[in-house]
């Protein structure tokens, strides 16, 4: 997908005020940011806009709250950006649109950034408001998105905010696309893994790489709809009605589902035949056998996908499924095949692993990416 980045010959780029979208929705645990992957992912095109003297506004959603909560104030993140920026003031402003945050940020001296309060603050964001958009560029002189993760949302600072100011997107969105662009056009045999719980989600991206895939591994509780569908006993094992019928039309040789799992059984953790599951079974992770088939695979992938946990990898006798695979997956990556994983949850099983270098590129976007990847429509692109 060709975009428009932000470089050095957008005409006047120097000393223009900017509103910058980025996503630093990070985990939080109590006041506690525990990774601040996606504020320094944001760095270079934030480095980049200074350097040309731009002042900048920059703003991001985090958490899904309802309405103002200070739980979810993006004070800490305002803060710990003044950190990775080496101590630079990022003067905070407790609100969004209000006049005299309008006034504050139109009067921005060259070099300052002005980081304002959580958009989702604003019922208008989430339902793209025209106000809200209005008031928002009104703050600057040019719009650059950075916020891939959240450019699969049809809201106000995302969407509507563009059809206000030239816009452009940042560095971070262009690498996004670049690496992902080289998975929607993969060197084969290329190799989807997907994991997690609900198809839904996920159902674009498996229809979408039905033809491009040699495989397409199926792991976690998603797999539990698939045994579901085919009529196999799957114990107390979480499925969802939508996702069983999804997965019944989904049948393709080139679904490789789990051969063998990992059961919780009355509080024992046992390996089973898929075919041996019993009333009081819980699936939560697949098993050597099947860990052994799915590494074949990737073994043989010029270009692997990976998004969504095989099992339960928070618990210790169900992680290692997962992290297998995690081993696997950067094994093969950077060389022998491109390598691309996304996902909160999948990419804390690289850390765990401690694998994260290991890939060509580790997607800031979760459900953006299966969006992006699944062929969606993307309004901040
Ligand atoms: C993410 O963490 O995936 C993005 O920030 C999007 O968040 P959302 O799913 O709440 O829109």
């Amino acid at each position: 997908m060709k975009l428009r980045v932000i470089n050095k010959n957008i005409k006047n780029i120097k000393d223009k005020k900017v509103f910058l979208r980025v996503d630093f929705n990070v985990p939080i645990e109590n006041g506690k940011i525990k990774d601040d992957g996606k504020i320094a992912a944001a760095l270079p095109t934030i480095r980049f806009l200074l350097r040309y003297g731009c002042s900048l506004i920059i703003a991001t959603h985090l958490g899904r709250p309802r309405g103002r909560d200070k739980k979810y104030s993006t004070q800490v993140v305002a803060r710990r950006l003044s950190k990775l920026l080496g101590g630079k003031r990022v003067e905070f402003a407790s609100g969004l649109s209000s006049s005299a945050i309008i006034t504050k940020a139109t009067g921005l001296k060259t070099g300052k950034i002005l980081f304002l309060e959580n958009l989702r603050f604003d019922k208008g964001e989430e339902k793209n408001s025209n106000k809200l958009a209005r008031a928002l560029a009104s703050m600057a002189e040019i719009y650059v998105n950075d916020a891939f993760s959240v450019s699969h949302r049809k809201h106000a600072s995302v969407s509507a905010i563009r059809k206000y100011l030239p816009s452009y997107c940042g560095l971070l969105m262009d690498l996004e696309i670049r690496n992902l662009d080289r998975v929607k056009q993969p060197q084969k045999p290329l190799v989807l893994i997907v994991g997690g719980a609900k198809i839904k989600t996920k159902i674009s991206l498996i229809k979408n790489f039905k033809n491009k895939a040699s495989k397409i591994l199926i792991g976690g509780a998603l797999a539990n709809n698939f045994f579901k569908a085919q009529g196999l006993k799957i114990g107390k094992s979480l499925i969802d009605k939508e996702s069983i019928r999804i997965a019944k039309g989904l049948t393709d040789k080139k679904i490789i589902l789990p051969v063998d799992v990992i059961v919780d059984s009355k509080g024992r953790a046992l390996v089973r035949d898929i075919k041996d599951i019993s009333q009081n079974d819980r699936i939560l992770d697949i098993g050597p056998k099947t860990i052994k088939l799915f590494s074949s695979y990737i073994k043989e992938a010029a270009t692997v996908v990976w998004n969504g946990p095989l099992g339960m990898f928070e618990e210790n006798d169900f992680k290692h499924g997962t992290l297998s695979i995690a081993i696997a997956v950067a094994t093969r990556a950077k060389g022998r095949a491109f390598g691309v994983v996304g996902g909160g949850e999948t990419i804390e099983t690289l850390k765990i692993s401690k694998v994260e270098s290991h890939l060509d590129w580790i997607s800031t976007g979760g459900g953006a990416m299966l969006a992006y990847l699944g062929g969606e429509d993307m309004p901040g692109l």
